[in-house]
């Protein structure tokens, strides 16, 4: 147990509350973009939230009529998941490296923990196993190159990819009119680029032209 991982145990009560300064707001348009980005997904579809902490997306999901099944390694983010999703929803202790759901699920969602994948492209490979429509996730470009990563998705059979900009801040609650405006900047191209030199991730959805399962 690393020290982060500890601290994921310490912190699993009230994750999203503190984790997030509108953690309401933050989440919901997280669950819009998985509904959107890419193929959409339709209510009664189900999403495997890896690494899903106290599975706080998860009633975003489900108020939008999908099904969710979060995966977390930490056993109190799990009990914090179940707790707040009741029977709506199942939530297991999983390692996302080697978790593989019951049957094949529409969504796989991964956030924030990208780089707990062992090995990227093969975890791309095993997720491509068993997720019909599509594999989003977050992506810092301060961090990772977009280019090896699309490679990585490419030779896991993932040969569609949509990228945009999520220019939602996590630690500060914005007034509408700020809000409002950097949701613009998202869609400006090369301004939005300036921007994800200093802040903000991607969101990526990847997918396949032809369904394997
Ligand atoms: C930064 S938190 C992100 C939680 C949530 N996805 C979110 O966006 O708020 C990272 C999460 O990854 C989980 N985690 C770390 N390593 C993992 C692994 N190998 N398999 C599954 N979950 C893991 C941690 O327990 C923690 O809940």
């Amino acid at each position: 147990m690393t020290a982060k991982h500890d601290q994921y145990r310490r912190k699993a009560e009230g994750w999203s509350e503190h984790e997030y300064a509108d953690g309401a707001a933050y989440l919901d348009r997280r669950a819009q973009v998985v509904v959107e980005l890419g193929p959409p997904l339709r209510p009664g579809d189900e999403v495997l939230d890896l690494a899903c902490g106290d599975g706080g997306l998860g009633a975003h999901l489900l108020r939008r009529g999908l099904r969710y099944r979060g995966v977390d390694a930490t056993p109190e983010m799990v009990v914090a998941a179940q707790r707040a999703l009741g029977q709506s929803a199942v939530v297991e202790e999983g390692d996302l490296d080697a978790y593989a759901p019951p049957g094949p699920v529409a969504a796989t969602t991964v956030f924030r923990a990208i780089y707990y994948a062992r090995d990227r492209r093969a975890f791309f490979e095993r997720v491509a196993g068993f997720t019909t429509t599509k594999l989003v996730f977050d992506l810092n470009p301060r961090q990772y190159r977009m280019n090896d990563v699309l490679a990585d998705l490419r030779s896991a059979g993932f040969d569609r990819v949509a990228v945009r900009p999520f220019f939602v801040p996590q630690r500060v609650a914005l007034p509408r009119v700020a809000s409002a405006l950097l949701r613009g900047i998202e869609r400006t191209g090369p301004l939005a680029r300036l921007v994800l030199r200093a802040r903000f991730t991607y969101l990526v959805a990847a997918w396949r032209s032809v369904d394997p399962t």
